[in-house]
């Protein structure tokens, strides 16, 4: 949560806008008629139950799935067909739950794979040995340190992901989503598999990348979801149940009988929405 102004995204403009949104799978509808937006240094974020169209949502934000309605805009333009490929170009990142790293380079190395938006004469030129700028590289590399610094994990960049615990895989990846400096990062389910110390510390990371970048997280930990984010929407069966601040979502009845209504996660999720301040 940004801490710069009391009411730090009230005017701005969005940067990212996801409208009318529906997606169908067969006959089941995913999504219908979903819509957010997200403001500059913005957490916001997406919850609701199982099957509730979080992942689907996700997906659609980052053009692995079409939505057959309505429009995705970056700073007010739609975008014609959002394809994955053409997210880093437009200053978007994100984190997937498979993490998706190359296990047998440094970390370092990964890391310096995500830069991809600003270097010039890139990791791959280097792989396939292409004449690249010695002055890119240096850059590079320094600036994949800091972002693995800040995360903390600099202690780890020359050892290989498959040696590291979950944890801190998690944050190579996020890590190497961050060094192409994105103005929006796309995080799903960051929170699983973390401890309640990881899931902290997470929180603090989050918050600390939202004074300068916008966020949008789905994920299911309702203390992570109630201290970091500045606006939520809430999603039931594929639709928009609630939106606002943590505390309105909270007091939402509409939300409260979504998670009451969902047997599975009824105890998590009914403690979680309302002991979030505490824990
Ligand atoms: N690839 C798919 N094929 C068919 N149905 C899907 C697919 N992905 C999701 N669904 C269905 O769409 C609905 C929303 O799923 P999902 O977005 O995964 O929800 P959530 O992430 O909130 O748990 C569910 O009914 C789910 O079964
Ligand atoms: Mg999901």
């Amino acid at each position: 949560m940004s801490t710069a102004t009391d009411a730090p995204h009230s005017a701005a403009a969005p940067v990212f806008e996801l409208s009318d949104i529906g997606v169908r799978f067969g006959g089941i509808v995913a999504l219908d008629g979903v819509g957010l937006d997200v403001r500059p240094r913005e957490v916001h974020g997406v919850i609701g139950p199982n099957g509730a169209g979080k992942t689907t949502l996700f997906n659609v934000a980052c053009g692995f799935v079409t939505p057959v309605q309505g429009t995705i805009a970056w700073h007010g333009k739609p975008l014609d067909g959002l394809r994955p490929h053409q997210l880093a170009g437009l200053g978007i990142a994100r984190t997937l739950q498979g993490l998706g790293l190359f296990d047998k380079i440094s970390v370092l190395d990964n890391v310096m794979v995500g830069a991809d938006r600003h270097g010039r004469a890139g990791f791959w030129s280097g792989l396939l040995a292409l004449p690249r700028s010695s002055r890119d590289e240096r850059t590079l590399r320094e600036r994949s340190m800091t972002v693995l610094d800040e995360l903390g994990i600099a202690d780890y960049a020359g050892r290989a992901p498959a040696s590291l615990p979950y944890p801190i895989r998690k944050r190579v990846a996020l890590a190497r989503a961050l060094v192409a400096e994105p103005e929006l990062l796309l995080l799903d389910e960051p929170a699983s598999g973390l401890s309640e110390e990881e899931m902290s510390e997470l929180g603090d990371i989050i918050e600390g990348l939202s004074e300068r970048i916008s966020v949008m997280l789905v994920e299911h930990h309702m203390d992570l979801v109630m201290r970091v984010c500045d606006r939520i929407t809430v999603l039931d069966f594929g639709k928009v149940i609630a939106k606002g601040t943590p505390a309105e979502v909270r007091e939402d009845p509409a939300v409260l009988a979504a998670y009451l209504g969902n047997e599975v996660t009824h105890d998590d999720s009914v403690h979680g929405l309302n002991g979030g301040e505490n824990a």
